[in-house]
């Protein structure tokens, strides 16, 4: 199964995907094409150092979104792309390219979804209060945060968290759930009926 992993930022969850396929632990799964949307983010070290085909789509130099996401949609579909993994991607792909798609893109969103969709997730979890936080691998839908929920881990809130010691733990658990959620998906042991998610 052919995988483009989809990247803006510090890509600690696609050195975990890079990682797992060097060890052997992604089942059929085969990452062929990096995307960052950004020209300086330090994941494109990681994609240099496993020897990674990667494109960098600046947004910058596209006119619009349509034009971005066409473009983006012409690079997958010339590598034959079965997966999209978003692993830190910071855009919203247009309600079209994710109908095109459909099934084939997943996301990791650093909460317990439907809770904390969207950014500054770890500052309203504890402005909240609530006592258990995670992260949830979903299937991408035109809703932000929103598609049908493949797998979620939950990791406790501690009475001394700050953001950023929440996030850490919390991207503990990402780097392992991610890759477990490729190697099922190209298992073919991930099926999807309407919201419903099922996991053999
Ligand atoms: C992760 O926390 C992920 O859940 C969120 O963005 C962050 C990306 O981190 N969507 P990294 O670039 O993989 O290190």
């Amino acid at each position: 199964m052919k995988v483009a992993v989809l990247i803006s930022g510090r890509g600690s969850n696609l050195q975990a995907i890079l990682k797992a396929e060097n060890n052997k632990k992604l089942g059929n799964a085969e990452i062929n094409l990096i995307v960052s949307s950004n020209p300086n983010a330090a994941g494109l070290e990681f994609a240099k150092n496993y020897n990674k085909y990667t494109i960098v789509l600046d947004p910058k130099n596209h006119a619009d979104k349509t034009k971005y996401d066409s473009k983006l949609k012409s690079i997958l579909l010339e590598n034959n792309i079965e997966l999209i993994v978003l692993a830190g991607f910071m855009r919203v792909l247009s309600h079209s390219f994710v109908d095109y798609f459909k099934n084939q893109i997943i996301n990791i969103h650093p909460s317990l979804l439907p809770a904390f969709p969207g950014l500054n997730i770890h500052e309203r979890v504890l402005d909240y209060g609530v006592k258990y936080s995670g992260c949830t691998v979903h299937f991408v839908n035109a809703e932000i945060d929103g598609g049908p929920i493949i797998a979620q881990r939950v990791v406790e809130v501690l009475d001394g968290d700050s953001p950023d010691s929440l996030a850490a733990r919390i991207l503990v658990k990402e780097h392992i759930l991610l890759p477990e959620v490729i190697k099922k998906i190209s298992e073919k042991k991930i099926s999807v009926n309407q919201r419903r998610v099922k996991v053999n």
